[in-house]
C-alpha cells in the first residue's frame, strides 16, 4: 500500500515517521517544507496542483493529513491561514484522494467542542460548536471532508504530546526546572493522548484495511466493511445521522471487520484513557520526573488572560473506536511514563 502522510515534522507525523521504519508498505512523508535529510519532502497541503500531483505521481491509496495549523493563541490573529490550512485544505486533499478513490485519515480535534458545554463525554455524533477560530477551522476542515465524498476517517483527538515539537509536557518539564512554583488551571478538563499512542492507532486500522486502503475491488464486490459493521459509523455532525437511541446495536463490537471497503466514511475520537485537568497533568509530570523544587498550583483559567475561550470540558468518548476496531487505548498516565521514559525524564 502507498501512504501519504502530510504534516511529517509535526508531532503526530514524526511519531508515524519512527512507527514506520521498516514498514512493509510505501510511505512518502512530506510537510510545507522539504527536510532532505530526513526523507521528507514539501508538499503544502493548500496547493490543489501539488496535492494532486503527489498523490498521482505515488499511486496513493492513503493520505494521513497531519497538516495543521494548530497555535490556538496565534490562530486568532491569523482567522484566513488558519482557515486555509485547516478549514479549506482537508477539502484539496479530499477531493485529490476521492480522484484516484483512496482513503483520507484526516486528524481532527476535541476543540470544535467546547461552545455548548457539557459534563459527560463527546460521542462522535454531537454537533460541533467551538470556541474560537482554531476550533471552528478544523470544524469547517472536518465539513469539506464530508461534503466531498471522498471515503473518508476523521480522527478526533486532544491534548497530544509527544517528545517532538511544542507541547505541554515539554513545557511543564521546563518550567518545573526553573522556576519555584507553576500555577496551571483546574478548571479545563480533557485527556492527555501520546502521539505515539495515536499514530499506532492510525496505522493499526489502516492495518485493518484491505491493500488499497479499503477501495472496492474492481469485480465490484463489497461487503461492506464499515457499513455492515455499523450503520452508526458513517454518522457525522454534518450529516446528523445519529440513531436516536445512541446505541451502536450493529457494532459486533470483536473487532472483526470485513473490511473491503469504505463505503463512505466515519468520525472515531481517539484520546488516551481516563480523565483529568491540566493541572493534575502537571502534577503527574512533575511525579513521575521527579521534580521536587517546583510546586505545583491550581488556579482558575480567568488568571491567564488568552485571546480564546478553551473548552472547558473536552472529553472524548472512545466507545466507538474500540469497539469497531478493537483497540486497546492505554492509560493516560501509563502513556505519560512511556513518554517520559524515551525523553529520559523518567524518575528511575
Ligand atoms: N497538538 C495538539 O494538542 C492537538 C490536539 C488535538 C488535535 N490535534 C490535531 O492533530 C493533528 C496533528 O497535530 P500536531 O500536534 O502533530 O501538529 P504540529 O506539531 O503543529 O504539526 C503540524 C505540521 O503541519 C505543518 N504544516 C503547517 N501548514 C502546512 C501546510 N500548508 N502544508 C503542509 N504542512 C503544513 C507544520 O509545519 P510548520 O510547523 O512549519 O507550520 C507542522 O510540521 C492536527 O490536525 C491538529 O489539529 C492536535
Amino acid at each position: 500500500m502507498n501512504i501519504l502522510v502530510t504534516g511529517a515534522c509535526g508531532q503526530l507525523g514524526s511519531e508515524l515517521r519512527l512507527l514506520t521504519k521498516g514498514s512493509r508498505d510505501r510511505f512518502v512523508f512530506t510537510d510545507v517544507a522539504a527536510v532532505p535529510e530526513e526523507g521528507i519532502a514539501a508538499l503544502d497541503i493548500t496547493d490543489s496542483e501539488a496535492v494532486r500531483k503527489s498523490v498521482n505521481d505515488n499511486d496513493i491509496q492513503v493520505l494521513v493529513n497531519c497538516a495543521a495549523f494548530t497555535d490556538v493563541e496565534v490562530a486568532e490573529d491569523n482567522v484566513e491561514r488558519c482557515e486555509l490550512i485547516n478549514g479549506t485544505a482537508p477539502g484539496i486533499l479530499a477531493a485529490a484522494m476521492k480522484e484516484v478513490g483512496g482513503l483520507l485519515v484526516h486528524i481532527s480535534t476535541d476543540y470544535v467542542f467546547g461552545g455548548n458545554p457539557r459534563t459527560t463525554p463527546y460521542t462522535e455524533d454531537i454537533p460541533g460548536a467551538p470556541t474560537g477560530a482554531y476550533g471552528l477551522s478544523k470544524l469547517h476542515g472536518e465539513q469539506a471532508v464530508i461534503a466531498s465524498g471522498c471515503r473518508h476517517i476523521i480522527m478526533r483527538t486532544g491534548w497530544m504530546y509527544s517528545e517532538f515539537g511544542k507541547n505541554f509536557v515539554k513545557t511543564m518539564l521546563r518550567l518545573m526546572a526553573s522556576r519555584p512554583s507553576v500555577k496551571v488551571v483546574f478548571d479545563q478538563v480533557g485527556t492527555p493522548t501520546y502521539a505515539a499512542d495515536l499514530a499506532g492507532a492510525i496505522l493499526q486500522i489502516i492495518g485493518m484495511l484491505p491493500s488499497g486502503g479499503g477501495t472496492t475491488s474492481p469485480s465490484g464486490e463489497n461487503s461492506g466493511s464499515l457499513e455492515k459493521a455499523s450503520p452508526d459509523i458513517s454518522a457525522t455532525p454534518a450529516e446528523g445521522a445519529s440513531s436516536p437511541s445512541g446505541e451502536n446495536s450493529d457494532i459486533d463490537g470483536k473487532g472483526e471487520l470485513d473490511t473491503t471497503a469504505i463505503p463512505a466514511g466515519c468520525v472515531l475520537n481517539y484520546t488516551g484513557e481516563g480523565v483529568c485537568s491540566w493541572y493534575d497533568f502537571a502534577k503527574m509530570i512533575a511525579e513521575y520526573s521527579g521534580n521536587t523544587s517546583c510546586e505545583v498550583l491550581p488556579c482558575h483559567s480567568g488568571e491567564f488572560p488568552s485571546k480564546v475561550r478553551r473548552p472547558s470540558y473536552s472529553v472524548l468518548d472512545k466507545t466507538r473506536i474500540k469497539q469497531v476496531f478493537g483497540l486497546a487505548i492505554p492509560h493516560w498516565t501509563e502513556s505519560l511514563r512511556r513518554c517520559l521514559e524515551k525523553m529520559g525524564k523518567l524518575k528511575t
